[in-house]
Formats: C-alpha cells, structure tokens, sequence
C-alpha cells in the first residue's frame, strides 16, 4: 500500500496549488478497500498502483460532494471539508482531485480508462436517485438495491474488472465479485448506521433515517408493521427523531428481526462474490473480514 500512497502524494503534488496539498493532508484516506482489493488482484501489475490512486482520488472526490449534498458535518471522525471550509471550497477540491484522477486515466488502456470513466457516470446517476428517494419513504426493496449498486458498487466493481485486465485474469469473475462485495459492504454499513454508536462511525448513529434515506432495514421493518404502526414510521421519516422515537424504531426492528434480515442478504451477496473468486484466498479473505466488521 505504500505505493499507492506514493503515488496519491506524487499526483498532489502535481496539482502545484499549495491550497489543496495542505487541505489535502487534512484528510483521513478511510479503509483504501479499492486500492488494496486493485492491489490483491494485480500484485505485479507496475500500473497497478496508479491506478489504485486514481480509483482513491476518484472515490475522495466523490465523498466530497457527497458532505455537501448530504450537508455533512463529519467525515470518517473528523470534521468534513464542508462543514471547515465551506461548500465551495469541498466542491472545487472535488473537482481538482477527481479531473486530476482522469487526465492520469487517460495513460491507461482504453478499456480500463473506459471502465473507470462509465463508472464515475454511474455512482453519479445513484448519488442523484439516493437524493431523490429521499424525498419520500421508499418501501421498495428492488429500487433501493439498484441504487445501491450504481451509488457504492460501480466502482469497486471498475476497480476490481480494471485490475483484472491489468493481470490478465478473468474480468467477468472478478466485476462479479466487485459488484457484490460493494453491495454487500454497504448493506454491512447501512446496518452499522442502526447498531452502532457515534464514536465507533466517526458519524452521528442513526442518521441515514434523518436523512430520509430508507436503508433496507427500515423498508423491511415497513413491510412487517400493523398498519397504526406503519403511519407512525412514516411520520418519522427525514425528521429529527427523539430518544424515545429511535428506541421505539430500534425496539421494532428487533422484534422482526429486520437488521438480521438485512444481514442475511449481505451474506449471500457476499458469498456469491467469494463464488466468483473462490480460488483466490486473499479476495476471499477481504469479503470474510468485511463480515466480521458487522458483529
Ligand atoms: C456516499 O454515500 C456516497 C457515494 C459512495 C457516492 C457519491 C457520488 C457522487 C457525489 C457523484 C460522483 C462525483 C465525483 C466528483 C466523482 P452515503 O451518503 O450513503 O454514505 P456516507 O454515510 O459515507 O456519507
Ligand atoms: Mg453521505
């Protein structure tokens, strides 16, 4: 990995702005899941770690946006870019650490830079139906899940088929796995935002539902509602709920087992990624972790 550091900190440095090296070193660079999982698929790939910059250029540009669309006030346990400087300034650093990432894209193999590019266009059409679908209460299971693969799952998807081109391996088995660890990851996260608390996300517990974002756990718990109970959920939707309002929403989903079925779903997503790459052990390894992280 302290390649593709070295490569993240040689393009900063390329972008010659004072301004945003040091915003930049502000930053938390989060779990790098891409750039290892780029890593693990082409160890001796010698393009592989700027590649794995790109992609974490790309993603950081995206979680930048994202504070400002979702007006976040923290970022992986530190104070968001928007909430310190500003929207403009997250905006604009957005936009010079993901077109940064492009014109180095460009050196790759077409195939490749097309792959990461028509990636970016997907997470960006499920960024938008995120932000839509908030507006209402969504109860469609289907829909959410199609969302989920475009806003989160696209681009560990490109990650993973890019390397996989780099090393010569199977390009449809590994966006398989791609795909399916990014839904079954986020899944894994949307289930974090109920189970567990401030300190452990480095975010506000519970916070998806203030959004107005209805995380599979909550169109479960929908479906499994009387109907009195069904309006008392729907009036708590992207409201600021009390203490008595999240435990009665806790208190409910666990009574119909919802989280647990949400789990159940990031569990056969997750296996059927480890079916794709069953015999790579390392890529199994990642996926048996990321499950671990939910207990
Ligand atoms: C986090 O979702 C958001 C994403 C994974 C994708 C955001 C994509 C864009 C803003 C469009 C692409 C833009 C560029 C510049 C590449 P979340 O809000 O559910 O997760 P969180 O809890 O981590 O904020
Ligand atoms: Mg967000």
């Amino acid at each position: 990995m302290q390649r593709v550091e070295s490569e993240i900190a040689r393009l900063i440095e390329e972008i010659d702005y004072d301004a945003v090296s040091r915003l930049f070193a502000t930053l938390s660079g989060g779990k790098r899941l891409r750039a290892k999982l780029i890593l693990k698929i082409a160890p001796n790939s010698p393009e592989a770690p700027l590649l794995a910059a790109i992609v974490e250029l790309i993603h950081g540009a995206s979680l930048l946006h994202d504070d400002v669309i979702d007006d976040a006030k923290t970022r992986r346990g530190a104070v968001s870019v928007n909430a310190s400087e500003g929207s403009k300034i997250a905006v604009m650093l957005g936009d010079i650490l993901y077109s940064k990432a492009f014109s180095e894209l460009v050196s790759f193999d077409k195939e490749i830079a097309k792959i990461v590019a028509s990636s970016v266009t997907a997470l960006s059409k499920g960024e938008m139906q995120d932000v839509k679908m908030a507006d209402t209460f969504n109860d469609d299971e289907e829909k959410y899940l199609r969302m989920l693969y475009l806003k989160t799952a696209t681009l560990i998807e490109a990650a993973a088929m890019a390397a996989a081109i780099l090393a010569g391996k199977d390009v449809e088995k590994h966006g398989v796995y791609g795909k399916n660890l990014g839904l079954s990851f986020q899944i894994i996260d949307d289930i974090l935002d109920i189970t567990s608390d401030e300190k452990t996300l480095g975010k506000p517990a519970m916070n998806d539902f203030v959004e107005g974002k209805c995380t599979l756990p909550y169109i479960y718990l929908y479906h499994a509602l009387e109907s009195e109970e069904k309006k008392k959920l729907l009036s708590l939707h992207a409201k600021q709920i009390d203490k008595e309002q999240t435990q009665w929403i806790q208190e409910k989903m666990q009574e119909h087992g919802c989280v647990l079925q949400s789990f159940e779903l990031a569990k056969t997503l997750s296996n059927e990624a480890m079916h794709a790459v069953a015999e790579d052990k390392e890529l199994v390894a990642i996926l048996e972790n990321m499950i671990q992280r939910s207990y």
